[in-house]
């Protein structure tokens, strides 16, 4: 079974997915560190992006790893452990344009595919139920307002980075700029899903989100039981 979750950042996906993945014994996959670590990978590597070769010479020497480490999912992009680097505010404003490219998109397709074959799984991100996995038994997109969503965020940023000073209105307008890229690109933009469950989280608390996700899914669960 897959579960999907999309939505602008800052709307809690990912802490709702790891909440709702434990409670119901799902596997979780952050499809947005994988667009993270392979941003990482090309600016490491110091390539023109707007080269196709150079481009199509990256994807194919990317080797994405996740190894849990203390119960904690590491990111490994050839073998050097991302997992920090790969959320610093400079990257995460640079991701969005290098996950535009179709290049990119498709040669991460196979990685998302894989991880879901075999396996009860919740990914989150911009394209899941849309692009990714159009057939999941259940999709969910979140909402909320961007100035609670830049709150948050900016919460998450001067803990993980208190040496970096961002501010407030610098978030919000990250924030903005990221969901317009995000949004109006032509390859795959994050939209809801036709048939996504939307959830605006802008008064929720996360306790409360997981628990319209997890009331949503037993009912899919019991439906299809019943249906057998
Ligand atoms: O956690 P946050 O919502 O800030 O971002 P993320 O999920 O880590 O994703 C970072 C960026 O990767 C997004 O702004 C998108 O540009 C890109 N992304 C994407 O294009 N497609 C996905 N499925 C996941 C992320």
């Amino acid at each position: 079974m897959i579960i999907t979750i999309d939505g602008p950042a800052g709307t809690g996906k990912s802490t709702c997915a790891i909440r709702l993945a434990e409670k119901i014994n799902f596997i979780y996959f952050d499809t947005g560190a994988l667009y993270r670590a392979i941003c990482l990978f090309a600016i490491n590597s110091k390539i023109n992006i707007d080269c196709k070769d150079s481009l199509k010479k990256l994807v194919s020497r990317f080797k994405f790893q996740i190894k849990e480490i203390n119960k904690v999912p590491h990111y490994f992009v050839n073998d050097i452990d991302v997992t920090n680097e790969i959320r610093s505010p400079q990257l995460t404003l640079q991701v969005s344009k290098f996950a535009s490219l179709e290049t990119v998109r498709n040669a991460l397709k196979p990685i998302q595919y894989d991880f879901g074959k075999n396996c009860n799984s919740i990914f989150d991100g911009r394209d899941l139920g849309t692009a990714i996995f159009p057939e999941a038994d259940i999709k969910f997109f979140l909402t909320a307002s961007s100035y609670i969503r830049a709150e948050r965020r900016h919460q998450e940023l001067i803990t993980k980075f208190p040496d970096k000073r961002v501010t407030f209105e610098q978030t919000l307008s990250d924030i903005n700029q990221r969901d317009y890229q995000d949004s109006t690109r032509t390859c795959a933009p994050l939209k809801k899903a036709h048939d996504a469950i939307e959830i605006d989280t802008t008064t929720k608390t996360i306790e409360e989100v997981v628990g319209l996700m997890e009331k949503y899914y037993i009912e899919v669960i019991t439906h299809k039981t019943k249906g057998k």
